[in-house]
């Protein structure tokens, strides 16, 4: 199979460039090598992937094209970044990105376009997770309130009565609620492939990865996850700094499991269309996650300094079932193991470390 990868020099995207070009795929890689991503070029880049240096314009993306069998679409700005101020390049990357590929699929003869396009998406284009009411059953809370908020109340309560939730896994099938720039830009890349597919592309497989981590993340940025953060104040002799009061839920699941469902998205022999969890199935705390990392890096016991950031949602906790039922993909990296792992795994090193590194060798 000769396999378009965007995004392909990235955190996730090497792992699955690794997972292609080991099973003897070829794979064409087009990846900008973003300063804010990559200070240099990343030495895990291989000989036996092509690289196309370049955006997603509409030239790199009409050379890249030809031959291709399926397109893995992973470029993208993630996470949180400076807020609004960073929104026109989050929707330049990300819903325009995405335009500018589909649009060079569709300018290819209906006989010779991919099969297929597996997408990067996220569980962030839920918001806040699922939840079930004594009273009145499932519900979906909206935003939590300041005064709330800011008297340590920080669980969501019921929309109806104002009564307690128990947190329970969302599945594809709960209404997207994206509360952010990064999350409203991932369910438009869902919605404009979908557009695409019924308009003759490829078939669309949309990955929600939950909490990604493993080796080559990006160092704490702030666009980084807080698996990475973590890593990185351990790794600077700092304790990590929980925020809320560190109960809050999420389903941290390994790069390489995530490569794996890509893969088997893409090489299943008949293309599964469908939007589909990335997830462990075994959520656990950020206190959990905070102190898993301190104790695998003998680095200082984690902080809870409470404080929570706008826009945060309070649990998501995955159902990985059907991406079970129709992918056949079960994570497989345990917590411990994949926290042991990323304690001494190398991080990308942040831009700003890198440029403070050349000045000082000047
Ligand atoms: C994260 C990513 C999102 C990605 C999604 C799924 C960010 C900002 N968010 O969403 O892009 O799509 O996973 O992979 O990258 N926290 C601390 N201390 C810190 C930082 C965060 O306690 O220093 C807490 C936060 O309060 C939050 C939790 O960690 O409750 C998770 O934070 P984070 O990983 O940043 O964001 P997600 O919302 O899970």
């Amino acid at each position: 199979m000769r396999v378009l990868l965007t995004g392909g020099a990235g955190f996730i995207g090497s792992h699955l460039a690794d997972a292609l070009a080991e099973c003897g795929h070829e794979v064409v890689v087009v990846d900008r090598l973003h300063p804010r991503a990559h200070a240099a070029p990343p030495d895990y880049l291989r000989e036996d992937v092509e690289y196309l240096r370049g955006g997603l314009d509409a030239a790199t993306l009409d050379a890249a094209l030809a031959g291709i069998d399926a397109v893995c679409h992973q470029a993208a700005m993630v996470g949180l970044g400076r807020g609004l101020v960073d929104a026109g390049d989050y929707v330049r990357d990300n819903d325009l990105g995405t335009a500018e590929l589909l649009a060079a699929i569709h300018r290819r003869p209906t006989g010779d376009r991919p099969g297929r396009l597996v997408l990067a998406s996220s569980m962030v284009v839920y918001g806040e997770g699922a939840y079930r009411c004594d009273r009145h059953g499932d519900v979906r809370p909206g935003p939590r309130e300041r005064a709330r908020l800011e008297r340590g109340q920080f669980e969501p309560t019921c929309p109806r009565c104002g009564g307690e939730l128990a947190a329970v896994p969302i599945g594809e099938d709960a209404p997207p609620d994206p509360r952010n720039v990064y999350a409203a830009t991932k369910l438009h890349q869902e919605h404009l492939a979908q557009a695409s597919m019924r308009e003759g592309g490829p078939a669309v497989t949309a990955l929600r990865y939950h909490n990604v981590y493993g080796p080559r993340m990006p160092a704490d940025t702030p666009y980084s996850g807080v698996a990475a953060i973590f890593r990185s104040a351990l790794a600077g002799g700092q304790a990590p700094r929980v925020l809320e009061d560190g109960a809050q839920r999420r389903d941290f699941v390994h790069v390489r499991d995530v490569a794996t469902a890509n893969l088997l998205a893409l090489l299943a022999p008949e293309p599964v269309p469908g939007v589909f969890n990335v997830a462990s199935g075994e959520p656990r705390t950020i206190g959990e996650l905070a102190a898993a990392l301190a104790a695998s890096s003998g680095g200082p016991a984690p902080e809870v300094v409470g404080g929570w950031r706008a826009g945060d949602v309070r649990h998501v906790v995955a159902s990985p079932a059907l991406a079970a039922e129709r992918l056949g993909f079960r994570a497989e990296v345990s917590f411990a193991a994949g926290m042991a792992e990323l304690a001494t795994a190398p991080l990308r090193a942040p831009v700003a470390t890198a440029a403070a590194a050349v000045a000082h060798h000047r």
